[in-house]
């Protein structure tokens, strides 16, 4: 079983993730250390300062690699993984003034904060996920999360 995690950085992709790997006994995957441990880096993206994945071979690379598994993905860029091997997508959003404020703390120069503000109000990993033809179950990380664990647990 694959649950992958996305959304805008800061909503709270990674504590959520942990959470379910945890509460749930899933596999907790890093895709950005996911792919750099099995040659899928291609390139730097310097104005996003990430990696850039090779996605013709990031699916592949990750049904082998956790066919018979639960796994939980946590990336914002985990919904360029094929549907068809992903059981559960999530989407974590986040208020933006909250959002506004966990940036900021994380020490975030204002126009990255304003770049990544207006990812969340774009809703674009949310959008880019139905485009990929998920069915984004959306989880709200200023609210009380366990509670809305319970419709996908
Ligand atoms: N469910 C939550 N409840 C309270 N605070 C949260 C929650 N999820 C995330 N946070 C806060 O937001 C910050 C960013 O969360 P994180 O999981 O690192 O986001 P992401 O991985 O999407 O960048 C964390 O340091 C934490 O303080
Ligand atoms: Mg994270």
């Amino acid at each position: 079983m694959v649950i992958i995690v996305t959304g805008t950085p800061g909503t709270g992709k990674t504590t959520l993730s942990k959470l379910i790997a945890k509460e749930k006994e899933f596999e907790y995957v890093d895709l950005n250390t996911f792919a750099r441990n099995n040659n899928l880096v291609i390139g730097f993206d310097e104005e996003r300062n990430c990696d850039i994945i090779d996605e013709d071979k990031l699916s592949d690379s990750i049904e082998n690699a956790f066919k018979d598994k639960k796994v939980v993905i946590d990336s914002h860029m985990s919904h360029y993984i094929d549907p068809e091997i992903v059981d559960i997508c999530i989407v974590t959003k986040c208020d933006l003034k909250e959002l506004k404020a966990r940036l900021e703390k994380r020490g975030y120069k204002e126009e990255k904060v304003r770049e990544n503000l207006d990812s969340e109000i774009f809703d674009t990993c949310n959008v880019e996920a139905i485009e990929e033809g998920y069915k984004p179950i959306i989880i709200w990380t200023d609210k009380n999360v366990d509670e809305q664990l319970k419709s996908i647990f």
